[in-house]
């Protein structure tokens, strides 16, 4: 696609680096953009955008394509082409470094070398064994300049599942709940339909969307006989997973039942394919990811409601801190107002992903491609 430009004609004198630099992030920061617009559809491949600017200051864009699709390179080379610009001497910001493999695509670092492309501009490098700055290589060789590192926290919080899971073989996991202000998160008699409103519930199907496993306890599926499935947002639903054992007739079925040691589950997770799974309770299970510190991302949906007392179930079960100097720390992310609810999302203090049971190396994911 093209889109309209009204960039100043491209500096290539290099004495005006504030500029370059500027331009550098702005284009960036589109990228992202575009990339977040594939953010359900491309998995388990990263969603990556890419903004091609011409010599004559037009601006092209691409978008990774379903898996077997072109990726965001190739998509953007083919607007200009499309457009009947040349791609020659052009500069192009990509969200993550382009591939140098042969998968059921050809290598991005070779499209953009044919292409005569005379920059390259990447936000982040691919962990991923078969790209692993081997895509920067390549382009170097080929006497394209590189610059690297640009707008690198926002898209490596983009591309968060993606990283996590090249790094370390596991899903990024993010661990849902929602809660009443005192922490309730289900009444004395089992019941939580519903604690937060349409719009906070709204957003989960969100999630959803963007997790290619959801995880629920068997005691969550013998309570409330979720679905579990996308309904309130566009995009594909999840795998379907139960910690124990699902009664024959629940909703949730189709879907996958384990059982055990959970760095094992995120392991086989993680062998699927899947970037990103979501947990969404109960407390049994939330405690037991949150216990073996498996969790990177808590999102708590708090509704301004108490149930005031003791009784309700709360966020985790079982037994917590007993002292102060035990108590879980994070860090907070964002608050976001849902109607009449909020969204709070915290990361764990330390940013290390879930990291491999012993022994196991972090490969991809079996049949995917990198970018
Ligand atoms: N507010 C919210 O966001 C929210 C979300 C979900 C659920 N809920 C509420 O929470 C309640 C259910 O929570 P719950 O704590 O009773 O049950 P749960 O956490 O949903 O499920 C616990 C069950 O999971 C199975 N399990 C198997 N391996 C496990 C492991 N490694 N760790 C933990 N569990 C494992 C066990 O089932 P077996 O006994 O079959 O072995 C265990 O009893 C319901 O009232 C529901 O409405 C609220």
């Amino acid at each position: 696609m093209e889109a309209p430009s009204t960039l100043p004609t491209m500096v290539k004198d290099g004495h005006d680096e504030a500029n370059e630099r500027e331009r550098d992030t702005r284009e960036m920061r589109r990228a992202v953009d575009v990339a977040a617009t594939v953010r359900t559809s491309t998995a388990p491949n990263p969603w990556v955008g890419c903004v091609i600017l011409t010599t004559d200051g037009r601006r092209f864009e691409g978008a990774t394509h379903p898996p077997g699709g072109p990726h965001a390179e190739a998509e953007a080379l083919a607007a200009v082409r499309a457009a009947g610009a040349d791609p020659a001497g052009s500069t192009a910001y990509v969200t993550l470094e382009p591939c140098s493999h042969l998968g059921r695509t050809p290598p991005c670092a070779d499209a953009l070398v044919d292409a005569k492309v005379g920059r390259v501009v990447v936000a982040v490098e691919d962990p991923d064994w078969k790209v692993a700055g081997q895509g920067l290589s390549r382009l170097r060789q080929a006497g394209i300049a590189v610059t690297t590192g640009v707008e690198a926290e926002a898209v490596t919080e983009q591309l968060l599942p993606y990283l996590t899971h090249r790094r370390t073989g596991r899903p990024f996991v993010v661990l849902k709940m929602a809660a009443t202000l005192d922490g309730g998160t289900a009444a004395p008699d089992g019941d939580s339909r519903w604690i937060t409103g349409p719009q906070a519930r709204a957003d989960v199907h969100r999630l959803r969307a963007e997790s290619g496993a959801v995880l629920v306890g068997a005691g969550t599926v013998r309570a409330d006989d979720p679905s579990l499935t996308v309904r309130d947002a566009p995009g594909p639903d999840p795998l379907r997973v139960v910690l124990g054992t699902a009664p024959p007739d629940a909703k949730v079925h189709p879907c996958l039942g384990v059982q055990g040691d959970l760095g094992a589950v995120l392991d086989q997770l993680g062998d699927r394919g899947i970037l990103q799974l979501l947990v969404e309770g109960g407390a049994t299970v939330a405690a037991s990811f949150h216990h073996r510190g498996l969790v990177d991302r808590y999102v708590l949906y708090l509704a301004p409601a108490f149930f005031g007392g003791r009784d309700a179930l709360g966020l985790f079960n079982g037994r917590g801190a007993a002292t102060m100097a035990d108590v879980w720390r994070g860090r907070f992310l964002a608050a976001t107002t849902l109607g009449d609810d909020l969204r709070v999302d915290v990361a764990p203090s330390t940013s290390t992903p879930s990291t491999p049971s012993p022994g196991r190396t972090a490969p991809a994911g079996r049949g995917e491609e990198s970018n």
